[in-house]
């Protein structure tokens, strides 16, 4: 654990209107992980140009590595040659703060023969696993680790797995990910079922590889016969990256913001039609189309913002809910968020950082069991604790716009958006210090 004196602290400025055109918004996390492991499912190399240089997806490349496959960098291009048959790590399998790296290779190595242990940094030990390690357990798979198989370091024995047919309670996009990447290698057709549709880029990618993956309420999932075709993607920019300028756009008044090549996924991109529902000016303009929509997203201030409440689809935005808290934050009336108890269980309580660190830039809000509630105001100037959270310093950092902010333990950020305070720096001032 980094001591008080170790850690990075990063103070923003109160700023002006701005006007940024970005094209170096971090690329999508959820996709770059899926590419790393995917190119395993396949017998020729996949090209992957920008995939994210992240913390959280270089351990999963190395992960990948460990397992035997050859990564060739060169500019923004990977080439990543998966090896004759996967080999049995010498080492334990570090993913780091990656929540996803780690549910979705115990999903794809419950089935691989071999002894693997998949652990992470302090925060990853504390998230729950049982989520995935149950519903693998059930089909045959041997996982284990401390509290019952719920908690890392898991140790994991491949074993031959059984087909299933499995009703998650949960929409959650990396136990659907890790039950999908099971049933490629069970002994028969499989069927996934969830409580409303998580993101779905396991389905797109590997319905683009060849994979026989049918999806309408119910996925699914025939077992592979053979190999997938490799994959050849350029990984697009991360909307939930992005969010945090397009809530900066819609907070500072006269302010504008230009996303260039993100993902116009349907499952990702709702945080943007709340922000549009509470006065924001957004708008989407679709380029391509290539496993997934892309194209641009243009953010505009339009007024003070009004107070929303968000209640439904949340695995569609839970990941931007600290971030348009910032928005709510400012808004004219009480917004509420409700049915979001899963963001108890992410990198950190995000409800209960969201609302201290709310708290101390003297916004009236509260916390219930599953959200808060929020009631706009002004931010005062304030010091924020990170909580070792990404999305909790990332979100504060865009607060700092309206009024000084300094935020305590600001390392976190590199899991996901390495180059955050470099594109904020181009619209306030920035100072960052141990
Ligand atoms: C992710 C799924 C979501 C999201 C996370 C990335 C993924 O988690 O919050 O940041 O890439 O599959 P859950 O599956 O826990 O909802």
């Amino acid at each position: 654990m980094r001591s008080e004196t170790e850690m990075k602290w990063l103070h923003v400025k109160k700023g002006e209107s701005f006007d940024l055109v970005c094209d170096k918004i971090a690329s999508d996390k959820s996709i770059s992980h899926r590419c790393a492991i995917f190119s395993l499912l396949s017998d020729k190399p996949s090209i992957v140009r920008n995939y994210l240089r992240a913390e959280d997806t270089l351990c999963t490349l190395n992960i990948v590595k460990q397992l035997g496959a050859e990564v060739e960098e060169s500019g923004n291009r990977l080439k990543i040659t998966p090896p004759d048959g996967l080999s049995e790590p010498e080492d334990v399998l570090d993913c780091g703060n990656s929540g996803t790296a780690m549910r979705l290779f115990c999903g794809f190595l419950s089935s691989i023969p071999g002894h693997f242990v998949l652990t992470g940094d302090r925060y990853l030990r504390r998230r729950p696993m049982r989520r995935v390690t149950e519903p693998l357990t059930q089909i045959g798979a041997k996982i284990d680790g401390r509290e019952d198989g719920n908690l890392a370091p898991l140790c994991l024995r491949g074993e031959r797995l059984r087909s299933f047919n499995y009703e998650s309670q949960i929409a959650s996009a990396q136990v659907k990910s890790a039950m999908i990447l099971a049933a490629l290698r069970a002994d028969d057709v499989s069927t996934y079922r969830e409580p409303e549709l998580s993101r779905d880029h396991t389905e797109r990618m590997l319905r683009g590889m060849g994979a026989n993956i049918e999806s309408w309420d119910t996925i699914t999932i025939e077992p592979l016969i053979k190999p997938l075709e490799p994959l050849d993607i350029t990984v697009p920019a991360d909307p939930s990256s992005g969010f945090f300028f397009a809530v900066a756009a819609a907070i500072v008044p006269g302010s504008r913001v230009v996303l260039k090549n993100v993902t116009l996924n349907p499952t990702r991109t709702e945080a943007y039609k709340v922000l549009k529902e509470m006065g924001a000016r957004v708008e989407f303009e679709e380029m391509q189309n290539r496993y997934e929509p892309i194209g641009d997203i243009t953010v505009t201030y339009d007024g003070r913002l009004k107070a929303v409440e968000v209640s439904e689809r949340i695995s569609w935005l839970i990941d931007e809910l600290p971030a348009l808290s910032i928005a709510m934050a400012v808004a004219e009336g009480e917004s509420v968020v409700k049915n979001a108890a899963e963001l108890r269980v992410k990198e950190s309580d995000r409800i209960s950082c969201v609302i201290d660190g709310l708290k101390a830039c003297g916004i009236e809000c509260s916390e219930t069991e599953d959200g808060y509630k929020i009631v706009g105001s002004n931010f005062k100037s304030a010091e924020i604790d990170s909580c070792g959270d990404h999305r909790i310093a990332m979100s504060f950092a865009i607060a700092g716009l309206l009024a000084d902010m300094r935020i305590k333990d600001v390392e976190c950020i590199e899991t996901s958006f390495p180059n955050f305070t470099e594109i904020l720096g181009s619209i306030t001032e920035v100072e960052s210090w141990r």
